[in-house]
């Protein structure tokens, strides 16, 4: 029989849930702690509540927002600075996968010290981290919990994806309700990201029965919800479902790890400040399609996930009609189609593939890649 390992924190799941961060804090300890946020959650009031719930149990407490998207190292450093100027002994993060990420980068350096490049790969954290409190406001990066923390080198203008048991946070606090404040782009951008987790993970070559349930009822649940979440902000069975897909593509990721999407869309964005969600979703079904000879039979699943009717089709045949239902999907919420609409230059490709062929997420992709495999992608998607 093989070995299956599956990790995760304590989910804290519900509308409301978010008044929780103090007592979850104090509940691991904390007499101090550093909020890290942005400045786009500082304006929507959600940081505020964060704050409010710390002030009612009586924890002291300092904010850190400056924090940008794709966040750089010199974030993570300045933050640390904050962290120890102020004496705190736990971090709590709350906002999109920015903001998340970087509080786990400046929970790596509080207790580990050294620059935050020395931690690129797998399993570099030699000491434990302080305890981390993470709250998701996008649906979204997964990041609240999984084991990786994705950090701009701005010297090299490279991704650096950091993996590490000690990344995932002690508890994840998960409220659907600061979904309601995001722009129809920003929820189509962070939605078609978890239908890349959710289709990556399903396919990758780590995958086991335990995270394929995760990925395949995250894969569902966006066909099903991430179209009416677009539409209204305050539908808020939509925002739920959405919540919920983020939540279990980021379980299944996190222990499946990704693929070339993802490898691929971090080498975008080393160079370029676009939103994550939008590179990825240009570049998932050219991936899907290189794929697919790899694992007929998962992409044919994927197919019946997204509501595809497939009755009578080969695996090929309906792999085939997944690929059409995502790039459909894509062109119902108004996501971008081409790279070169957003900006990522000709000239950059070549450059980029090479850095994507050395991403950690290559590893487990299900189909053998080379350089040139990945600068043919970055065409047909260009
Ligand atoms: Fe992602």
């Amino acid at each position: 029989m093989n070995i299956h390992k599956f990790v995760m924190p304590e989910v804290i799941f519900g509308k409301g849930s978010i008044q929780q961060v103090g007592e979850s804090c104090l509940r691991l300890g904390a007499t101090s702690v550093l909020i890290v946020s942005d400045p786009g959650v500082m304006e929507a009031g959600w940081l505020d509540m964060v704050v409010r719930s710390c002030q009612q149990v009586g924890l002291n407490y300092t904010t850190f927002y400056d924090v940008t998207i794709n966040p750089k190292d010199k974030e993570v450093e300045k933050g640390c600075r904050v962290y120890l100027e102020n004496g705190c002994d736990a971090i709590v993060g709350i906002g999109g996968g920015s903001s998340i990420d970087v509080a786990k980068a400046i929970a790596i350096l509080a207790t580990n010290g050294g620059r935050i490049r020395d931690y690129e790969g797998i399993d570099k954290i030699r000491y434990p981290l302080p305890p981390q409190v993470m709250v998701p406001t996008t649906a979204g990066s997964g990041s609240e919990v999984s084991q990786f923390s994705v950090i701009v080198d701005t010297k090299s203008e490279k991704k650096m994806t950091i993996i590490s048991r000690s990344l995932i946070p002690d508890i994840a606090i998960i409220d659907p309700e600061t979904l309601s404040t995001k722009n129809t782009h920003l929820t189509a951008s962070t939605g078609l990201d978890v239908l890349t987790h959710g289709i990556e993970a399903y396919v990758s070559l780590a995958a086991t029965p335990l995270t394929d349930v995760q990925s395949k009822n995250a894969i569902s649940l966006v066909a099903e919800y991430l179209r009416p979440s677009v539409a209204s902000k305050i539908n808020i069975e939509a925002k739920t479902n959405m919540a919920m897909a983020s939540l279990q593509a980021g379980l299944a990721f996190s222990n499946a790890i990704l693929g070339a999407v993802h490898a691929m869309s971090h080498a975008v964005g080393g160079k370029y400040s676009l939103l994550h969600g939008d590179v990825n979703s240009i570049l998932l079904p050219h991936v899907m399609e290189f794929n697919l000879l790899a694992n007929p039979k998962k992409f044919a699943d994927i197919a019946l996930l997204l509501g595809v009717d497939t009755r009578g089709m080969s695996y090929m045949e309906a792999g085939k009609k997944a690929i059409d239902y995502v790039k459909q999907l894509a062109i119902d919420i108004g996501a971008p189609q081409r790279l070169s609409d957003i900006g990522v230059e000709e000239v950059e490709l070549r450059r980029m593939s090479v850095v994507a062929f050395h991403d950690a997420c290559m590893i487990t992709n299900p189909r053998d890649v080379t350089v040139e495999d990945i600068e043919e992608l970055f065409r047909k998607a260009w």
